[in-house]
């Protein structure tokens, strides 16, 4: 990790779960790190917990379901770093319901995690993508997907849930192409698909009981899956690892 000392990183849904592992594991690094989330009070909690590390964590708020929100989150990051040399798109959410369902708010939470899940990720990778050519450096965009990207084991947490995930999965490879034809050959991009990780994921999506169920099946921590971030960023520039699957021992799907 002796490379990324002291570059910059974007890390979306820094406030909880992975998002707040990863973020200290790269501060723990000597990354300076901006965390974006709607609760940026959370990041600045989590700067505190680890105030004595060698790297720095910077909270934006932001929105990511929301264009202007980024937007005027990476004009930010630009006043006051000028470039990004990582991103990891890992703000997301999911919640019990039936895409048929036609209420209108049925309709306002489907739409809610497609603009955060997907149309979010395309902007925020656009926007960091921009400021990476600034810095005309190594960099790497780390997307946190999840195992539904290519299986579907809950149907009524998944809605539209596990279409993003399998859209996130295939965007990856769509920037990993881009990528080559514009001959880029210092920028790598990486779909990372973790199984089920005990965090907040459960209960903000609604499942009856997440808690214990969650406690009921095999499930990592979040630092499972940052530990797997720092290895996707540990690999030689040269070595594009373009799929890392992260499930507890045990999982059934
Ligand atoms: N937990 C799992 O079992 C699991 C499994 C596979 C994949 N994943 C993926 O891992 C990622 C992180 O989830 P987690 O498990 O860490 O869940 P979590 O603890 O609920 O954290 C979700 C993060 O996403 C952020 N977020 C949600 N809506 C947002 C919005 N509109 N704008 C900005 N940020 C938003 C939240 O920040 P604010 O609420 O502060 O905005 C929070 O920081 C997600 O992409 C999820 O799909 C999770």
């Amino acid at each position: 990790m002796d490379k990324w000392v002291g570059k910059i990183a974007v890390v979306t849904g820094a406030s909880s779960g992975i998002g707040a592992a990863i973020v200290k594991d790269l501060a723990q690094h000597g990354l300076t790190v901006i965390g974006l989330a709607r609760r940026a009070e959370k990041i600045d909690e989590i700067a505190a917990e680890v105030s004595s590390v060698p790297g720095k964590i910077y909270s934006c708020k932001c929105d990511i379901g929301d264009l202007d929100s980024i937007k005027a989150a990476f004009k930010w990051i630009e006043e006051k770093f000028q470039k990004v040399h990582i991103l990891v798109n890992n703000a997301g959410l999911a919640f019990v319901g039936t895409v048929l369902n036609p209420s209108d708010e049925e309709t306002e939470k489907l739409n809610k995690v497609i603009n955060v899940n997907f149309t979010g990720l395309v902007h925020t990778t656009r926007q960091a993508f921009r400021l990476m050519q600034v810095a005309d450096d190594y960099g790497m965009i780390i997307n946190i997907s999840s195992i539904v990207d290519s299986v579907i084991p809950f149907p009524s947490t998944s809605t539209v849930y596990a279409p993003t995930k399998h859209a996130v999965r295939a965007l990856t490879e769509i920037i990993r192409q881009e990528l080559v034809v514009g001959n880029n050959d210092k920028i790598k991009v990486s779909n990372l698909s973790p199984g089920v990780v005990r965090t907040n994921f459960g209960q903000a999506a609604g499942i009856p009981n997440a808690e214990e169920f969650y406690k009921s099946i095999p499930g990592l921590q979040g630092a499972d899956i940052s530990q797997g971030v720092i290895y996707l960023l540990s690999t030689p520039h040269n070595v594009n690892v373009t799929q890392l699957t992260i499930k507890p021992v045990g999982e059934k799907f």
